[in-house]
C-alpha cells in the first residue's frame, strides 16, 4: 500500500501506510516535545498495539491516557479528569497530544489540546472510518453537554492528520458501514464519481481502492471546509441527511440505539426523497440513490406514533431556527444546495414514504 498526502488549510492529511511518516513528522517538527497518547480501551488495545508492533520510535516512551469507549466519554467530567492527569504528568506547552481513536477521541482530544494551558499542539490519528473521512478533518473539536451533542467546543486545527489504513482491520464491520454513510454523503453532495467509487468498494480492506476512496472523500470535505471554515454558507452542504438523521439518531437512543452513520442512511433516504418531491432532483437520480441506500439501511421500527418525538428532536437542532426546518437538497448526484426550508407536513411525507418503501 502506498500513501497519499493532501494539503488541508494549515496542515497535511496523510492517508495509507503512514506510521513511518508519522514518526518522521514528529521527529522533524517536535523534537523537543513530549508526546502523550490519548485513546479509548479499544483503540489502545488494537491501534496502539499495532503501533508498538510496527515500532514508531518517537512514540515509544509516550505516556498513555485511556478513557472508556463510547460517546459518554465525550463530556466535561472526563475532560476534567484528563486535564488533571495531564497536569500530574507535568504536561506543558512542550507537550504533543496524539489522539488515537475514532471521532469520540479526536473530538475530545482536540478539545483538551485546545484548552489545556491555552493550547498544546495535537495530531489526529483516526482509527475508525468515520474519523478518517469526517471527524478528524475540518477543524471542529468539542464535547457533549448532557444529551446535547457537540455543544461545547472550538474551531481548531491539528498540526497534522495521519490516517493509517491498517487500523481499519480491527474495526467492527458495523462501524465501518456507518463510516461509509459519510463517504456516500460526500459523493452525493459534491462528486458523482466518488459516489460510484464508494458504491463499488470491495469488502476486503487492504486494497489501494480503499486508499483512493478515503483520500478522495477527505479531499471533498476539505475543499468544502476550506471555502467556508466557520459554516456561514456552503459548509452546510455537509449537513445533507443530518436534519432527519440526527432526529432519528436521538429518537433511537431510548429504543435500540443506532450508530450515527446508520441514522444518517435513513436521513439521506428521506432527504433524497424530499429533494425530488419538493426540489429539482430528477426521478432517475432519486431512484438510483434510494436503491443504493437501501443496501445499507438498518433495521428500524419506525411508525406514525413516533413522528411527534422525531419532530421534537428536529426542532431542538441548532440549525432549525424558525417554524421551518432547514435542509440541504440534492440537485443531482454530485450537486447540492443549502438552506431549503420545509414545513413539518412536508417532511412527514418523506417519513411516511420511508415506512412504506
Ligand atoms: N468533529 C467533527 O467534524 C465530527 C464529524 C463527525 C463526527 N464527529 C464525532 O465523531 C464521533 C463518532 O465517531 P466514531 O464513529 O469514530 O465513534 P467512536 O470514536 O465512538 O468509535 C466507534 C467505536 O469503534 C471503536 N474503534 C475505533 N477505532 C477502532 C479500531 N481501529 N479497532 C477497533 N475498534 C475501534 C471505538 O472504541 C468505539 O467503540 C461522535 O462523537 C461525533 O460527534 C465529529
Ligand atoms: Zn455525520
Amino acid at each position: 500500500m502506498s500513501t497519499q498526502v493532501l494539503d488541508a488549510r494549515a496542515y497535511q492529511v496523510h492517508v495509507g501506510d503512514v506510521l513511518d511518516e508519522l514518526d518522521q513528522f514528529i521527529t522533524k517538527n517536535y523534537p523537543d516535545h513530549t508526546p502523550i497518547i490519548l485513546g479509548d480501551s479499544n483503540t489502545l488495545a488494537h491501534a496502539l498495539q499495532l503501533i508498538d508492533f510496527v515500532g514508531v520510535p518517537s512514540l515509544k516512551e509516550a505516556e498513555v491516557l485511556e478513557v472508556e469507549p463510547g460517546e459518554d466519554s465525550k463530556e466535561i467530567e472526563v475532560a476534567n479528569g484528563l486535564w488533571q492527569a495531564m497536569l500530574d504528568l507535568g504536561a506543558n506547552r512542550k507537550t504533543l497530544l496524539v489522539n488515537l481513536g475514532g471521532g469520540m477521541i479526536t473530538d475530545l482530544g482536540g478539545f483538551l489540546a485546545g484548552t489545556y494551558k491555552r493550547g498544546v499542539p495535537f495530531i489526529q490519528v483516526p482509527t475508525s472510518l468515520l474519523a478518517m473521512v469526517d471527524a478528524s478533518v475540518g477543524g471542529k473539536v468539542g464535547i457533549n453537554l448532557g444529551k446535547s451533542k457537540n455543544q461545547v467546543g472550538l474551531f481548531l486545527e491539528p498540526v497534522a492528520v495521519f490516517a493509517h489504513l491498517p487500523f481499519l482491520n480491527s474495526l467492527p464491520v458495523r462501524e465501518r458501514i456507518a463510516g461509509m454513510a459519510e463517504m456516500i454523503k460526500h459523493g452525493l453532495i459534491a462528486d458523482n464519481d466518488h459516489f460510484a467509487q464508494v458504491m463499488s468498494l470491495p469488502e476486503e480492506l487492504d486494497e489501494n481502492v480503499w486508499l483512493e476512496a478515503i483520500h478522495r472523500s477527505v479531499s471533498i470535505k476539505e475543499a468544502i471546509v476550506r471555502a467556508d471554515f466557520t459554516e456561514q454558507g456552503d459548509r452546510k452542504k455537509l449537513n445533507f441527511g443530518h436534519t432527519v438523521g440526527h432526529a432519528i439518531e436521538s429518537w433511537s437512543q431510548q429504543r435500540t440505539p443506532m450508530l450515527h452513520g446508520e441514522a444518517i442512511f435513513v436521513g439521506m433516504w428521506c432527504e433524497t426523497w424530499l429533494s425530488h418531491r419538493f426540489g429539482e432532483l430528477s426521478e432517475v437520480d432519486r431512484n438510483e440513490i434510494l436503491n443504493a441506500l437501501s443496501t445499507y439501511l438498518p433495521e428500524i421500527a419506525l411508525s406514525q406514533q413516533d413522528f411527534e418525538e422525531i419532530f421534537y428532536w428536529m426542532r431542538s437542532d441548532k440549525k432549525n431556527t424558525s417554524a421551518l426546518l432547514n435542509f440541504t437538497f440534492l440537485l443531482a448526484i454530485g450537486n447540492s444546495k443549502i438552506n431549503v426550508e420545509l414545513t413539518q407536513d412536508q417532511v412527514v411525507e418523506s417519513l411516511e414514504s420511508f415506512i412504506n418503501r
